[in-house]
């Protein structure tokens, strides 16, 4: 297994890149496919390494896993024996706290190592917590890290969410969709992801409204019967990834099979920054005229409809190499510019304080630098790319983690990138 990649800069990235499914989507409807009562066929999977070990994790369960094709699987989860999910694996991803809603929604009690995941400062679930005490959950929680809930009954309520999250809307979902009566989810998140989960539920016979708005109306039901395919969106991470990755090679990349819509908060700043993107109908062109150089912009991290945090460190990327002074103000995490020291060893001018990153344009010069998760990985590489000679980018399984066929995709676009 690779564990560093050689990337040479300044070459365009040209042609086109297939964007895979959605990595945030699946997680959700992976924990999904646990909740109803018969097997489901999920299509669009991207074969990464945080979907393997939910699978695995899943499997271990009892689940039993079927692929059909490279991309797509049969998912019986009525074989599955136990609402326990304490093994290791479980907290060696984040996505593995689905199951919290998914087991409750299911068995009405649940027992979870509590999960993994990048670090960024904090990561509390107690906005899941207050979802699943709202349905008449009771939280237990035990020495080891692990997190057990009971409810008797499981009750359809009304749950206001104070921060807007991703994770605690889909969770509270997975347990309300098997609740008596109806939840009504406030201030709920609105991510694409969110919506995906929610039409793989309702295509299984889920009764879930709103999805994609803030008030979100599950009426549950007994019985769930599944037997039915679904397809996983496109990845709007990975596709703003290589649109950036284009922007700072002063490429032409069209970036096939995936939704203009949801790409709405990059492209309207790209094309701020000086870029020419042309939307198609599943597909979106980014250029650079020729001789024009990046201007500089000012970002802010929002929930969707904003500008993704997830693409946060490879836009800072970006900014380092583009004229003039851009700002970046992280307002999702507390702590998500760890990675910006690689970023000034590179030669970068970065200033921070507190949740604001200053950039001022420079050139970048290859050096060594570390993954330290799996959007600064990807920054790391995007810096690789536009910068002067080699750039060498450790711990590269944190970025293997949610990009599928990561190299290869980029060497058929003309990038100098290579694994050791
Ligand atoms: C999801 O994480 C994504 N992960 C993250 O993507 C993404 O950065 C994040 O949403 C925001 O878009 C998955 O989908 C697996 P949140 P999640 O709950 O659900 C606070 C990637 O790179 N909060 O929306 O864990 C929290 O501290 C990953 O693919 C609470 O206060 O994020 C944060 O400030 C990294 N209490 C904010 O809400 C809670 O109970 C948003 O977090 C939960 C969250």
């Amino acid at each position: 297994m690779a564990n560093t990649y050689i990337i040479k800069g300044k070459n365009p990235l040209q042609g086109e890149v297939q964007i895979s499914g959605s990595k945030n989507a699946a997680l959700g409807i992976i924990a999904a496919a646990m909740v109803v009562d018969g097997p489901s066929v999920i299509e669009n999977l991207p074969k990464i390494k945080d979907i393997k070990i939910l699978l695995e994790i899943c499997q271990e369960l009892g689940a039993k896993i079927e692929w059909l094709s490279e991309n797509s699987i049969r998912f019986d989860p009525t074989t599955v024996n136990t609402y326990q999910a304490i093994s290791k694996k479980v907290s060696k991803i984040r996505g593995s706290y689905y199951l919290l809603g998914a087991f409750l929604g299911k068995y009405h009690k649940v027992s979870l190592l509590m999960p993994g995941g990048c670090d960024f400062g904090a990561r509390p679930i107690d906005l899941h917590i207050k979802g699943f005490q709202a349905l008449g959950g009771d939280e237990l929680k035990d020495e080891d890290g692990v997190i057990s809930i009971k409810a008797g009954r499981l009750r359809g309520a009304g749950v206001f969410l104070d921060t807007v999250s991703v994770g605690a809307t889909i969770n509270i979902m997975l347990a309300a969709v098997k609740a008596e009566g109806i939840t009504v989810i406030n201030n709920a998140a609105k991510e694409p992801h969110i919506v995906d989960v929610a039409n793989f539920l309702n295509t299984m016979g889920a009764n879930i409204r709103g999805a994609g708005t803030d008030v979100i109306k599950i009426t549950g039901k007994p019985y769930l019967a599944a037997n039915r395919s679904y397809t996983i969106i496109p990845d709007q991470i990975e596709a703003g990834t290589y649109m950036i990755m284009a922007a700072m090679t002063n490429g032409d990349l069209t970036c096939k099979n995936l939704i203009p819509k949801h790409m709405e908060p990059l492209t309207a700043k790209l094309i701020e920054m000086g870029a020419i993107v042309e939307e198609g109908a599943d597909s979106i062109r980014v250029m650079l005229m020729p001789g024009e150089k990046l201007k500089a912009a000012s970002f802010k991290t929002m929930p969707y409809p904003g500008f993704p945090t997830d693409l946060q460190p490879q836009t800072t990327a970006l900014l380092t190499v583009a004229n003039g002074t851009g700002r970046m103000i992280e307002s999702v995490w507390e702590n998500r510019f760890q990675y910006i020291k690689e970023l000034q060893a590179m030669g970068a001018n970065i200033v921070t304080s507190g949740r604001l990153a200053v950039v001022q344009g420079a050139e970048l010069q290859g050096t060594t630098v570390f993954a330290r998760d799996l959007r600064a990985g990807a920054a790391m590489v995007t810096a690789g790319l536009g910068a002067e000679g080699e750039t060498i980018v450790t711990n590269v399984y944190a970025i293997e983690r949610g990009y599928e066929d990561f190299v290869e995709k980029l060497l058929a676009v003309g990038a100098d990138i290579r694994e050791e």
